[in-house]
């Protein structure tokens, strides 16, 4: 039995919102260590998902820390109705921040741990200048605003170079590596040193359910490459 040193954060965007807390409930039975909620505005992605009220209601359904990603414009005009809403984590797009570490230091005023995302096509040395600052990288493997999207292969080598860089300058910082993540990718992104794994539809929507899904992400971490 290999020791876990890692995280499982849900992504609720592929849950039956119907029924939001017994799903959320159910992945924390099945193992859920943070739980991931994706806010999007239409304008970063094309897509529009969520608000803090939404993030309110489910505080309600478990003690899990809550992993907020801020997939909007002008994250900063927002970040404390988040806080207040219930996240312990916030991630801001480096494509939104002109001043990354301001923005950052206002996660942290705010009593939150504040993570840097960035999209498959950015470079790692534009978070680079920020990472001494951040609590988290929350790498995309796929272009966000949808889940259900396939794992892009070409990230993983920016994944271990973005661990290289934080070994040298801010180790403790943990890679979550978002998008595409399933039974199939997930030992590839653990490999370049992702520890946090959000995922939404391997876990809300496998045909064995949420426990099911949950166990075959883990049981792939479970046993040596
Ligand atoms: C994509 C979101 C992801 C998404 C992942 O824009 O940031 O968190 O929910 O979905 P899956 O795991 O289905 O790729
Ligand atoms: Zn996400």
């Amino acid at each position: 039995m290999v020791e876990k040193d890692y995280l499982i954060s849900p992504s609720i965007l592929s849950a039956d919102f119907t029924r939001l807390g017994d799903e959320i409930r159910l992945a924390e039975e099945a193992g859920a260590d943070w739980f991931h909620f994706d806010i999007m505005d239409g304008h970063f992605v094309p897509n529009l998902a969520m608000g803090p009220a939404l993030i309110k209601s489910c505080r309600k359904a478990t003690d899990r820390p809550f992993d907020v990603h801020l997939m909007i414009e002008k994250p900063e005009r927002h970040l404390d109705k988040f806080a207040e809403a219930g996240a312990a984590t916030i991630s801001v797009h480096i494509e939104t921040c002109p001043q990354m570490e301001n923005t950052l230091a206002m996660i942290h005023d705010l009593g939150c741990k504040a993570g840097i995302a960035l999209n498959p096509g950015t470079s790692a040395e534009k978070i680079r200048p920020f990472l001494k600052n951040a609590d988290l990288v929350l790498v995309m493997t796929v272009n966000p605003g949808f889940s259900g999207q396939s794992f892009m292969p070409e990230v993983l080598p920016k994944m271990g170079q973005i661990r290289k860089m934080l070994d040298d300058i801010n180790p403790g910082v943990p890679i979550e590596v978002d998008g595409g993540i399933n039974p199939g990718t997930i030992r590839q992104a653990y490999d370049q040193g992702a520890r946090i794994f959000a995922a939404a539809s391997s876990i809300f929507i496998h045909p064995g359910g949420i426990q099911a899904g949950m166990n075959s992400l883990t049981e792939t971490l479970s046993h040596p490459a």
